[in-house]
């Protein structure tokens, strides 16, 4: 079976989709720095697995992806123990948005230069075979329409300009490398909720600034009330919407990417990876007390700066190109993030 490379792999994004993954039989080489997650995230997953045979199909190599030696080391292991990496899914980043605006510059080093030392070395062995995270952050929506992948892009943050900018970079590569990398930029939406074990979820170790993690606080009773920054947008109740996808479902479109590239020749896709279903705050904060049966407190406060009215993916693309559909809604997605943070109130 395949050996995937899976950088930021003990990550929320990443864990779930190592998950996935062995499930469908690959063989995975997970690297992460642990600046904002927890290598007990893979033995969880192996405890969801249930089963010693997976404890061969994982490894994992704790460094930072601006360390080429580090980066050169693993592949040429690879290689010698007849396990060589054939793709890579590149999730390790930073991604806390309004820090990027306050510190663009280690986004910048992190984010791009670090995907620059991975590209190098994945050329230098000849693995071309990449699905990168990206955002819906790139685009720049004030309408009230879903958002194309032609949709403009002209993100309004640091965070968003870096993912933009390894996009492009990866464009220069497929170009002059005779066409011969298979690149999928993936451009996630919302990703909420925990695998339904209720054994991994997201664990920020700073302060969350996401509305889900924070509304899962609330709910605990760590933070006191939920601040819903403004009630004056132009959509139905005033506050914004986004499309939120449950990460298990996020999960399942990286192999079905991967799938997907494998299968096919050598190409560059950008895809909406959403739902194609818009829920505003007040929306989400409803569903999650009624799923839940609890309580969240919220009062409105200002907007805050650079947020948008609609999020939301047309998502023709993906679910045509790809085999797969985004299969939980928005109960689910509630549910299984809140049994995470019941059990896990202070992560892993
Ligand atoms: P996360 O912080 O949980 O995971 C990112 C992982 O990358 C972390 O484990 C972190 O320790 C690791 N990492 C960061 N810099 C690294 C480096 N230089 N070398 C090695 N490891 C490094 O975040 P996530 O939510 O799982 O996001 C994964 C990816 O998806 C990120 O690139 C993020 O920008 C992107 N993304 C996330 C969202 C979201 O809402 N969660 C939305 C769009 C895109
Ligand atoms: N919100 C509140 N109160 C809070 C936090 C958030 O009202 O305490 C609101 C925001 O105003 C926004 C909505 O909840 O309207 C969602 O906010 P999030 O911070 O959860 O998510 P964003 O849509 O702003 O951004 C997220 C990720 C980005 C990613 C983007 C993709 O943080 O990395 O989704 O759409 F790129």
């Amino acid at each position: 079976m395949k050996n995937i490379l899976i950088t930021g792999g003990t990550g929320y994004i990443g864990s779930h989709t190592c998950l996935a993954l062995l499930k469908r039989g690959f063989n995975l080489t997970i690297i992460d720095s642990n600046i904002n997650s927890s290598s007990l995230s893979i033995s969880r997953v192996k405890k969801i697995l249930k089963d010693e045979y997976y404890d061969e199909k994982i490894v994992f190599f704790k460094g930072d992806i601006r360390d080429k030696k580090f980066l050169d080391e693993i592949f040429l292991n690879s290689i010698k123990q007849n396990n060589r990496i054939q793709g890579v899914i590149h999730f390790a980043g930073l991604k806390a948005v309004s820090e990027s605006l306050f510190q663009p510059l280690v986004y910048w080093e992190n984010n791009v230069y670090g995907s620059i030392c991975l590209f190098e070395i994945m050329g230098k062995y000849d693995c071309k075979n990449i699905v990168f995270s990206s955002s819906a952050s790139i685009y720049k929506n004030n309408s009230l329409k879903p958002i194309l992948e032609t949709s403009e892009i002209k993100p309004c943050t640091p965070y968003g300009q870096t993912k933009v900018a390894i996009e492009n970079i990866l464009e220069g590569i497929f170009k002059t490398s005779s066409n011969s990398w298979r690149i999928a930029n993936l451009r996630y939406f919302n990703p909420i909720g925990a695998h339904e074990s209720g054994l991994i979820g997201e664990n920020p170790l700073s302060t969350p600034n996401n509305l889900f993690p924070i509304v899962c606080r609330v709910a605990d009773g760590s933070i006191c009330e939920l601040q819903i920054f403004g009630n004056d947008w132009p959509t139905n109740d005033g506050t914004p919407v986004r499309d939120y996808i449950h990460i298990m479902d996020l999960a399942e479109a990286h192999c079905a990417g991967l799938d997907f590239l494998f299968k096919n020749k050598p190409q560059f896709i950008n895809l909406n990876v959403g739902t194609g279903i818009g829920t505003s705050v007040l929306e989400l904060v409803n569903k999650f007390m009624e799923v839940n049966n609890c309580r969240i407190p919220y009062k409105y406060s200002q907007k805050r700066l650079g947020d948008l009215p609609f999020v939301v993916a047309e998502n023709k693309l993906i679910t045509s190109i790809l085999e797969w559909r985004p299969k939980r809604n928005i109960e689910q997605m509630c549910r299984d993030g809140w049994q995470w943070q019941k059990n896990n109130p202070n992560g892993f």
